[in-house]
């Protein structure tokens, strides 16, 4: 089977109601990324930080996967796939993708504050319980975290995604502005012989010196039309 990595953000869940980041209307427009997303935001003010991700992640309750996550999820019919993700929401695993890269983390998980990486400390949230708050301890008694990578902290799957992207027969860039390192880099490692298909309504400040080919449509209807194209070429 051919080999195809998706790399997604924003974008990706953007039709399923989850805002983006730099759109207008982005969620960085609304918050100031220091605060709120940074490893020195969560130092200066964890409940802040605790509280945004609260939010964030009980949305999560209502919203669901859009066309484009069930066709990423489709493409393992005749395709080896994995998805690298910059999302934090679990979208891509509803919509029965199962080969995930969460290179920022996941909302659904929380950490503990010393060791943020260590599986040992590393729980899934339940619906029933989707808010973490200060003096929530982790397994090593410290303060309870949210799972997501901030910035200013390490992108530990970066090695993972490098992996995957360089084994690519075929590469789909869905919903990322492709601003964030080391994420952003991923497309350099893709194989010159293969294929990269970009599906976003905008313009991307192209971050590779290689072709690639633009569907400018939303995730659904990019992936709809492509979908089509590479089941015929599997
Ligand atoms: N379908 C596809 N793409 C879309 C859609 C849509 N319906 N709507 C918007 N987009 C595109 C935008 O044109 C833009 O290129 O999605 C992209 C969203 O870009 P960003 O908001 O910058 O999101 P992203 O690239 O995922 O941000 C990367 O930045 O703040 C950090 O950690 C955060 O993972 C995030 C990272």
């Amino acid at each position: 089977m051919k080999k195809i990595v998706v790399l997604t953000g924003a974008g990706m869940s953007a039709e399923s109601g989850i805002n983006t980041f730099r759109d207008s209307g982005g969620l960085w427009e609304q918050y100031r990324v220091e605060d709120v997303a940074s490893i020195e935001g969560y130092i200066r003010d964890p409940e802040l930080v605790i509280n945004f991700y609260n939010e964030r992640r009980k949305q999560l309750l209502s919203v669901k996967p859009n066309r484009g996550h069930e066709l990423v999820a489709a493409l393992e019919q005749y395709f080896d796939v994995t998805v690298v993700t910059q999302n934090v929401d679990d979208l891509h695993e509803r919509a029965g993708s199962s080969d995930i890269i969460h290179l920022h983390g996941e909302l659904m998980k929380v950490t503990s504050s010393r060791s943020p990486n260590d599986p040992r400390q590393i729980q899934t949230l339940q619906p029933d319980h989707m808010e973490i708050h200060v003096g929530d301890k982790a397994p090593d008694g410290s303060q309870l975290r949210p799972f997501i990578v901030w910035f200013g902290e390490a992108v530990p799957k970066i090695e993972d995604a490098v992996e995957a992207v360089m084994k690519a027969d075929i590469c789909i860039v869905i919903g990322t502005s492709l601003n964030v390192y080391p994420a952003a880099g991923l497309v350099r490692y893709v194989p010159d012989d293969s294929p990269i298909y970009l599906i976003d309504p905008a313009d991307v400040a192209w971050t590779a010196m290689r072709p690639y080919t633009h569907i400018k449509k939303g995730a659904s209807a990019g992936m709809e039309e492509l979908f089509e194209k590479l089941k015929n070429e599997c």
